[in-house]
Formats: structure tokens, sequence, C-alpha cells
């Protein structure tokens, strides 16, 4: 059995808080300030309103750390994104989606009786209860496959009561184990759903991956031909997306499971939250702008078109609010698409010459230069998934079974933190004042 680890170590608080003082209207605060193993160290300014009957200010959460947390790290400044320490381009490279699971969750590589064991306890969590196969039947045909996920993922709660108290340990695991096994099951009938084909059920002799595509792109009627390179190439694009800190979805996993509320719910949470375009939607985007593009020729229009600040239009893949350097997943994710393309006899696909001459001539100009926008993971991400065979409204999904395992993982590092509260920020009002009721026939 895996050792549950606890994620915070209080004598890391004690060692490391050191004074801080921040000076308001005449008033000095003292605030804890408290080191970090690798970036920036933390003002504590919990005590804040209690000192000052002020709150702090921080709309978009550019300078707030919301918890501590041992699982990854970002460097956007030089492009650096390590899980549990190691650097995301040697577990692509060297390792599989489900040894960065385990890592992820419990915070070392597996040796090979951990790995093994670990993989078979995923295997046997594959299948989807029968029942649950009637939820896809309620859906039109038509509708988004973000949409099923979060109506089927929410609904598992339903179903494994045996795994949805958060106060016991081995339910968490069971929870964990379960979410990252039927993920792709889930996925993988949302998009057969979508095209009319019938389910196919997880075949336990395959690794993960190549389960994941055997589900999606085998048919009953004709042998499915397996090729190992796609199936790596999925893996490890599985990898790139497993986990990113505390982004926008995870932090919304992370809001949701601090009122308690069972994990299943939780991630359903943060499939509706990495739906939208400015976060896991950019990928789906990324793919209809460079298809907008068309062709080499039109790209200075749509430069001029993303730096015009009366233009909505922005470059879908590019920028990021961490990284102000080459997202190091891009790197990872632009080797597979040449390597997925040329396996496929695909390397002229027009779109990815649209793609590298937009990032050539975006990386030149001044605009994005200044505001350090670089290609984030999505940029390519669009082409290679499309490589693959999955249609565009299928990108987020992907993106969702991959991220799962980063939100099941930082659910449980909160769950497990003893600081925990329920997270409820407050705000800046600025509405009317306080005023009496008029009757209707005064107004
Ligand atoms: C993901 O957080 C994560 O970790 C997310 C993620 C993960 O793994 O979980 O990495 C996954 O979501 C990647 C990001 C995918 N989104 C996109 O590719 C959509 C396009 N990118 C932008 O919407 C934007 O860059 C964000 C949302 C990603 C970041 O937005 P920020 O940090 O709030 O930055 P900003 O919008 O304030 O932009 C700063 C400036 C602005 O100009 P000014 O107002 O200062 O003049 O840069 C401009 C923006 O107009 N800008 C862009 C741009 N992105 C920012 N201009 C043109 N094209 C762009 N893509």
């Amino acid at each position: 059995m895996t050792s549950i680890q606890s994620p915070v170590d209080e004598s890391n608080r004690a060692e490391n808080s050191a004074d801080g003082k921040l000076t308001v209207e005449g008033s000095t605060y003292d605030l804890p300030i408290y080191k970090s193993s690798i970036g920036p160290a933390v003002v504590d300014i919990s005590r804040m309103y209690a000192q000052s009957d002020m709150f702090t200010y921080d709309p978009g959460f550019t300078s707030t750390a919301s918890c501590e947390s041992k699982i990854t790290y970002i460097d956007g400044g030089n492009g650096i994104l390590l899980y549990r320490g190691y650097p995301i381009d040697q577990l692509a490279e060297n390792g599989n989606f489900l040894e960065s699971c385990y890592l992820l969750l419990y915070g070392d590589l597996p040796n090979k009786d951990q790995f093994s064991d670990f993989e078979n306890r995923i295997t046997r969590h594959t299948m989807l209860h029968e029942q649950m196969h009637s939820f896809y039947k309620g859906f039109r045909r038509d509708a988004h496959p973000m949409a099923i996920m979060v109506g089927v993922v929410g609904a598992l709660s339903a179903f494994y009561h045996d795994s949805t108290d958060i106060n016991d340990p081995v339910q968490r695991d069971v929870a964990s184990l379960r979410m990252i096994a039927k993920m792709p099951t889930i996925a993988a009938m949302a998009y057969k759903y979508a095209i009319g084909q019938p389910f196919v059920p997880p075949q336990n002799s395959l690794d993960y991956s190549a389960n994941f595509l055997n589900m999606c792109f085998s048919v009953p009627a004709e042998e499915y031909k397996r090729d190992p390179v796609l199936a790596r190439a999925m893996d490890r694009i599985f990898i790139l997306h497993a986990d990113h800190e505390q982004n926008a979805s995870t932090s919304t996993v992370r809001l949701a499971g601090s009122s308690g509320a069972n994990p299943f719910a939780c991630i359903a949470a943060g499939i509706a939250c990495l739906w939208g375009p400015s976060h896991g939607g950019a990928n789906e985007a990324a793919l209809s702008m460079l298809e907008e593009i068309g062709s080499v020729e039109h790209i200075p229009e749509y430069i001029k078109r993303a730096k015009d600040k009366s233009d909505p239009f922005r470059l879908m893949g590019f920028g990021h609010r961490v990284y102000k350097n080459y997202d190091p997943r891009a790197t990872v994710m632009q080797k597979t698409c040449h390597e997925v393309l040329d396996a496929l006899g695909a390397r002229d696909e027009p779109l990815l010459q649209v793609a590298m001459e937009l990032e050539r001539i975006a990386r030149e100009d001044e605009y994005f230069i200044e505001k350090k926008l670089y290609p984030n993971i999505d940029f390519y991400s669009g082409i290679t998934l499309r490589a693959l065979g999955f249609p565009a409204e299928m990108f987020t999904v992907l993106f969702a079974v991959a991220r799962t395992v980063g939100w099941i993982a930082q659910w449980k590092e909160m769950i497990e933190d003893p600081h925990q509260r329920i997270g409820r920020p407050r705000q800046l009002y600025t509405g009317p004042t306080q005023r009496d009721y008029i009757p209707e026939n005064q107004r």
C-alpha cells in the first residue's frame, strides 16, 4: 500500500517565518514571511483584516498564493516546470503517463513493484457502471463533449458511494484511482456517442493510452490497427497536461473541495472551468484560429488584429499568466507534433506551416517581445490531436482526461492539509450604501 504523505510540514513554516512589515495609512502591521524551497517567498496576510480592518485586493490573483503545495513548481521567467521536482521534458521523454500519475499523487517515482501494483489498480477501475451508459442517451448527438463530461463526471458520486467520504484516507485514494481510471472511458464514450458509433469497452491488456485510443477509434466491424508511435504521442500529451500548479481549474477544484464536496463533484467543477477558451478551451480555439488564417499570406493581417486593442481577437495558444518565456510543454508538444505528422506521412500539413510561420513572425514582433508572449501548450496541441484523429471539440476533453490526476492530487493535498479551511474570499464593495425600501407607487 503506498504511503499517503502529509504535504504540510509544520516545522517548515515555524523555521521559515520571519517578520514582514506593512505600513498603511500610518499604521504598521507585522506579517510573517514564509520561505519556499524554490521560487518566491510569501507574506502571510491572513491576519491582515483582523489587525487593520482592511482587505487585500488582487482580483486575478496575480500576486496571491492560495495555498502551500509540494506538487508542481513553475518558473515562468525561465520556462521551467517540475512535477515533484522532476523536469517535465525528462518525464515526457523517459517515462509514461501512469508513472507521472503515481509521482504527482504520492510524491516519488515508483519502483517496479509500486508501478505494477498502481497500474493493476488503475486497470481494474477502467469500466463504468452499466447504468451510466444511459446518461449519454439523454444528450443530443451534437452536444459539446465537455457538456457530457461535466454531467457524467458529476454523476459518478451517485454510483460510487463507497469512495465519497473525504475524511477516510482509503476512500480518498480509491476515489483518486477511480477518477484517473474512468476519465478515458467516459471521454471515449462521449466521442463515440457524438459520432453514432457503439461504445468500445476498456481492454485490460492494453496500456493506458493505447486503451484510450482503442476505445475511441476501434469499431466492432474490423480489426483496429494500433500504432505504437501514436499511442506514445498520446501518452506524452497526457504527461504534458497532467498538472500545472494553481491554474484556474485546479483552483476551482480546491475551492469546491474546501467545502467538503465529494471528489467527483469537485472534478466536475474543474472540468467546467477548464472549458473556457482562455484556459483549456484554447487548444480548440487555436486550431480554429489557424484554420481561419488558412495560409501564411494572411498571417500579417491577424498579427495586426492581435495587437489592436479595439479588436477582441487574440492569438490563441499564445501568452500565459505565468510563463513569460517559452512554455516548456510547448517545446515537447511541437516535437511530438512533428513525430505524429511524420508517422502519418503528413509532414507537409499546411496548418503546421502556418503555425510555425506565425510563431516565427510573432516572436520577432516588438509587441509580443515586449509583452513576453510566447506559444503555450495549446499552440501545437490542436494540430497534433487533429492528426491523431480527434475532432476539435474533443481537444479540451483530452486536456481534462490528463489534468484529472493534477486536480485530484491537489484536492488530496488540500484535504490532508491541517491548515485547510473553507475558501471564502471577501470583496471591495462599491455598490449603493444602505437605503430604505420604496413602495412601488412611489418609484
Ligand atoms: C492554459 O494557468 C495555467 O497554468 C493554464 C494552463 C494550464 O496548464 O493549466 O497553462 C493552460 O490555459 C494556457 C493558456 C491558454 N490560453 C490561451 O492561449 C488564450 C490566449 N491567451 C490569452 O488569453 C492570455 O495570454 C492568457 C489568458 C493566457 C493570460 O492572460 P493574463 O495573464 O491575464 O494576461 P493579460 O490578458 O493581462 O495580457 C497581458 C497583455 C495584454 O495587453 P495589455 O492590456 O497589457 O496592453 O498581453 C496581451 C493582452 O492584451 N495579450 C495578448 C495575448 N495574450 C495576452 N495579445 C494578443 N494575443 C494573445 N494571445
